[in-house]
């Protein structure tokens, strides 16, 4: 399937290693036009080297980092078709844990940085009448998981968003998803410490999932082709959510 994505400009937010990586990473096989981001400039100038795409280095936690980000990458791109709002996961813990500073610096890098990125992007796929946002958030969001109290909770309230938001837009040709991971093998599932024997069995599929698999339904919901489809939360779990 020819996923008409050539010459289509895209900012993959996060994009420097894991998830992210391998979106930009299949945009720019499919002849995309794509900008990353990360905190480390280091890594995101190698990782977009590498990728063949613009480099930016910022750090979406900072208040209205993201929209300035957003206009970079349209200054660089030309204007901006594609947007994959994705940053980097919460730290963990459980409720009695969590101290307000925490629940309020997660809420800015995790909510209010999608929001900033997303209403600096929204005009000109509106007025092109062309567009494609994509969150991507996680299977926590659905069935929580135990000690990700941020994650399980701030998550779900971007699929509301991610609903209403399809519907405002679809007039406009532009399509508003979120994608959730299940298991899948990056530094931030190394961080968490798991045991991924144990995490593996748990899986339907018997094994934890490649970031190239959960890039290439990623390409497919940000293509030409999936232009009837919006305001879906979809994961790619192997199998794990067990909800209908
Ligand atoms: N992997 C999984 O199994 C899994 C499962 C469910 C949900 N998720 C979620 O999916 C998202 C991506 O996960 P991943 O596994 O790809 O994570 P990852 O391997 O830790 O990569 C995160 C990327 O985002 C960048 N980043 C992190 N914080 C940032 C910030 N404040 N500002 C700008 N860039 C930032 C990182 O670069 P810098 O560190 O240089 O900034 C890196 O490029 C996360 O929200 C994660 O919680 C992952």
């Amino acid at each position: 399937m020819d996923l008409a994505l050539g010459n289509r400009r895209a900012l993959v937010m996060g994009g420097s290693r894991g998830l992210g990586n391998a979106i930009a990473r299949a945009l720019c096989a499919e002849g995309a036009r794509v900008a990353i981001c990360a905190r480390d400039a280091t890594r995101v100038a190698a990782a977009a080297a590498e990728l063949g795409a613009e480099g930016i280095a910022c750090d979406l936690a900072v208040p209205g980092a993201a929209a300035d980000l957003v206009e970079e990458a349209i200054r660089r791109l030309g204007g901006l078709d594609i947007l994959v709002v994705n940053t980097g996961g919460p730290p963990p813990g459980l409720f009695v844990e969590l101290d307000d500073s925490t629940w309020r610096r997660t809420f800015e890098a995790l909510w209010m940085s999608s929001v900033g990125a997303i209403r600096a992007a929204l005009p000109g796929m509106r007025e092109r009448r062309w567009g494609r946002i994509l969150l991507v958030t996680s299977v926590a969001a659905k069935e929580p998981v135990p000690n990700l109290m941020l994650s399980n909770s701030l998550r779900a309230g971007l699929h509301g968003m991610v609903n209403s938001l399809a519907r405002e837009v679809a007039a406009d040709q532009v399509t508003v998803n979120a994608l959730l991971p299940g298991y899948t093998l990056t530094e931030r599932l190394q961080e968490l410490r798991l045991d991924e024997a144990k995490v593996a069995a748990s899986i339907p599929a018997g094994r934890i999932g490649s970031p190239a698999e959960f890039a290439s339904v990623a390409a497919f919901l940000l293509s030409g082709p999936a232009s009837y489809l919006t305001g879906q939360a979809l994961a790619v779990d192997g199998g794990l959510l067990q909800s209908i």
